[in-house]
């Protein structure tokens, strides 16, 4: 176990991504900014290294682990890219897609880290602090969303610190995350098929495809599956019940607002306004850090208000669906 660990914090340079590096190489733990949220990084060949990292995140090891690379050609040593994925990655990489691809047989990613499966998810991210990382490690990192499970992602590294503080080793502090929410997940086993909407909107996707996505095949696994039905709830929610498509604020609600803010917004024991000019982008950079802003104020509720599923807003109502479940 980690728990006890000093977890140090240090800006994001030079001299902490070499650190980041021997860490990694030494089996630790380091969370590190990506363009869509912070991960926590382990070496993506060390099974020990792996099972700390779920044991810190408190995930059940059956979730499996995107790898991150720094180039195509660290991908396509993991996994066989057909058509559609070559032309995902030329378009989108790097940045906010992560691919599922068949497994190559000689990929050196620890089999707990693929949860046992023949796919495995792969994305080169849009960060240089990311990639630099990476680079120096000299092989793929594992990385899941550097939050405590059941937490949303963190897009800063306070929050990071707030979560993970004791359980972990180094957080390289790069500032915000840019977009916001989590990377949009593509398989590409079979005919492509979305399986989370994200920082990536899927209509680009789909125009780079010439087809629609499919819808996620049988079996295929969702975001943080759950171990049985009604677990699915905890994963993203905060302690207040959030309150969607809200057209009015009431008594002791705080208020997550999108665009003008509706009636009797200053009854609200909070606002935070997404994006004042209703854009799509800006709320999504701001989610999970207004999220956890009103959160902390303890309100027992939290209206939100309705956001067009367009663009970035298919990602973002995702996640806010997940944070108003019923808790399992
Ligand atoms: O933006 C992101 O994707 C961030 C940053 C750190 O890169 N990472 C992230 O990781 O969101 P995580 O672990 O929180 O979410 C990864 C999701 C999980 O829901 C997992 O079930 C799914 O990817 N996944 C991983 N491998 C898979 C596979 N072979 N088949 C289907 N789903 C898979
Ligand atoms: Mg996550």
């Amino acid at each position: 176990m980690t728990a006890g660990l000093v977890t140090r914090l240090l800006p994001a340079d030079r001299e902490s991504v070499a650190e980041a590096g021997r860490t990694l190489n030494a089996g630790g733990l380091v969370a590190f900014p990506t363009e869509t949220v912070y991960g926590l990084g382990a070496d993506a060949t060390n099974g020990p290294a792996i099972a700390r990292l779920y044991a810190a995140k408190g995930r059940p090891a059956f979730n499996p682990l995107i790898a991150h690379v720094a180039d195509v050609a660290g991908a396509r040593a993991l996994a066989s890219f057909d058509a559609a994925a070559e032309r995902l990655a030329t378009a989108f990489w790097p940045g906010p897609l992560t691919l599922v691809l068949p497994k190559r047989p000689d990929c050196t990613v620890a089999d707990l880290a693929t949860a046992g499966l023949d796919s495995i998810a792969v994305r080169m991210p849009d960060h240089p602090v990311a990639l630099d990382i990476v680079r120096a490690l000299g092989r793929p990192v594992v990385a899941p969303s550097a939050n405590r499970s059941g937490h949303v992602s963190p897009t800063t590294a306070a929050h990071v610190m707030a979560d993970l503080r004791g359980l972990i080793d180094l957080i390289l502090d790069g500032g915000p995350a840019t977009v916001g929410v989590e990377s949009t997940i593509v398989a590409c086993l079979d005919r492509p098929a979305l399986l989370r909407p994200g920082g990536l909107p899927r209509a680009d996707i789909e125009r780079v495809l010439g087809m629609p996505l499919a819808e996620p095949p049988p079996g295929a696994i969702e975001l943080d599956a759950p171990l049985a039905p009604g677990m699915l709830a905890s994963h993203y929610a905060p302690k207040a019940q959030l309150r969607l498509d809200a057209e009015n604020v009431r008594p002791g609600e705080a208020l997550l607002a999108f665009g003008v803010v509706p009636p009797g917004a200053e009854r609200a024991s909070r606002v935070l306004n997404l994006s004042v000019t209703a854009d799509l982008v800006e709320a999504a950079a701001n989610l999970f850090s207004y999220l956890r802003a009103l959160d902390a104020i303890n309100s027992p509720a939290i209206a939100v208000m309705k956001i067009p599923n367009e663009g970035l807003g298919e990602a973002i109502n995702d996640r806010l669906a997940r944070a108003a479940a019923p808790r399992g």
